[in-house]
């Protein structure tokens, strides 16, 4: 399929740009990272490239996500899925701290490199360091044959096909998934249900005609990143399985507008950034409708008193907040893939709003060869 892509990868198939084009994509790009894996005999999914068996996986102590830029956030989103489904502890760090503070590298932690260029210099020094201590290190990538494909032991492709735009979106999106399988297939190998499993499949199944859904509503969050775009600043705020989605969500609005954007865990903005808080720097608030709904709710209390705008990303209306965008609920694991994307086009349409150059932002690179 590689070629495939290769054809239709410069053709923009009627968008303005390739950002535009690439988020459209995205029911179809989740529909390819789920194509052919699903086992619903066993509740679990093949992963043909993984190259880690039953034994070797139950043997994982722990799993360490190693990325840069956007690969690292949808690292942290699966290093939650991974704790939550498959309960080995799991963590994400960017690929460049990894390499320079001299890390201990442990025979039982699982290593896993996420990126979509395959390339980036980095990530492939951070997959050379271990190997040569000899740990074993996967790969979460998208372009098959790339350096950090061939260089790990194994790994999940994420299929996402040819991503042009230096922001990624659907690579974004399609990662996530593959790290849901990753924790499905982990999880059904040690404690996970098989009630659990099926109840991830069913949602993996939910999320491209969820993502059409999501996208449909574009005509309004391209009103609300107009009524936004004067922004000084802006406050991405969510709580743990929020919190990557607000970060990614604060990455794309700056790499793509120039609006400074920061992402904080809710629960921290009392310890400094709510003085930051005034009309001028809004704040974007994931809010899912799990178990840390009221908690959330509170926090929308508390940019309301200090009179800050508040646009909610929620499964419900927020009275709190002063506009909601209306993402459908998918099972509370997976919530993050779909949060994400209503903040891609919020991104997207304000760097238009403020007539951006949305395929190639000032300064950046899409996939960053050198150190
Ligand atoms: C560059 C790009 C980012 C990307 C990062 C990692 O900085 O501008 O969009 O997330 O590299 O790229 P990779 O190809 O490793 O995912």
């Amino acid at each position: 399929t590689t070629v495939e892509w290769e054809a239709e990868s410069y053709d923009m198939g009627g968008h303005d740009t390739y950002m535009h084009k690439e988020i459209s994509e995205q029911a179809d790009a989740v529909d390819r990272v789920l194509r052919g894996r699903i086992d619903d005999r066993f509740a679990t999914v093949h992963l043909g490239g993984l190259n880690l068996d039953a034994r070797e996986a139950r043997a994982v102590r722990r799993v360490k996500i190693l990325g840069c830029g956007s690969a690292y956030h949808a690292g942290q989103i699966g290093a939650q899925m991974i704790e939550e489904l498959a309960r080995i502890p799991a963590d994400a760090e960017p690929a460049s701290e990894f390499r320079y503070r001299n890390p201990v590298v442990d025979p039982d932690t699982l290593y896993i490199a996420v990126s979509q260029s395959g390339e980036t210099y980095d990530t492939l020094a951070a997959v050379q360091e271990l190997k040569r201590k000899g740990a074993r290190v996967l790969g979460v990538v998208n372009v098959v044959g790339s350096a950090i494909a061939r260089e790990t032991d194994g790994g999940v492709y994420v299929h996402a096909g040819p991503e042009v735009c230096v922001v990624s979106t659907k690579c974004f999106t399609n990662t996530a998934v593959a790290f849901a399988l990753l924790a499905l297939h982990l999880g059904r190998i040690r404690d996970l249900s098989v009630a659990d499993g099926r109840r991830i499949i069913d949602g993996l199944r939910r999320l491209p005609g969820q993502i059409e859904e999501i996208l449909r509503g574009e005509e309004r969050i391209a009103k609300l990143a107009a009524a936004y775009a004067d922004a000084k600043s802006m406050m991405f705020v969510g709580r743990v399985r929020g919190f990557p989605v607000a970060r990614e969500a604060s990455l794309k609005l700056k790499e793509v507008s120039y609006i400074h954007a920061e992402a904080y865990p809710a629960s921290e903005l009392k310890h400094g950034p709510l003085a930051l808080i005034e009309p001028a720097v809004p704040t974007v608030a994931i809010v899912p409708g799990d178990d840390l709904l009221e908690k959330n709710r509170a926090t929308l209390e508390e940019i309301k008193a200090r009179s800050g705008r508040i646009l909610a990303v929620a499964h419900v209306e927020q009275e709190k907040a002063d506009d909601t965008i209306v993402v459908p609920a998918n099972e509370p694991e997976l919530d993050p893939v779909l949060l994400g994307i209503p903040l891609q086009l919020l991104a997207y349409h304000t760097a238009l709003a403020l007539g951006r150059d949305i395929d190639k932002p000032r300064n950046l690179a899409k996939s960053v060869t050198v150190e």
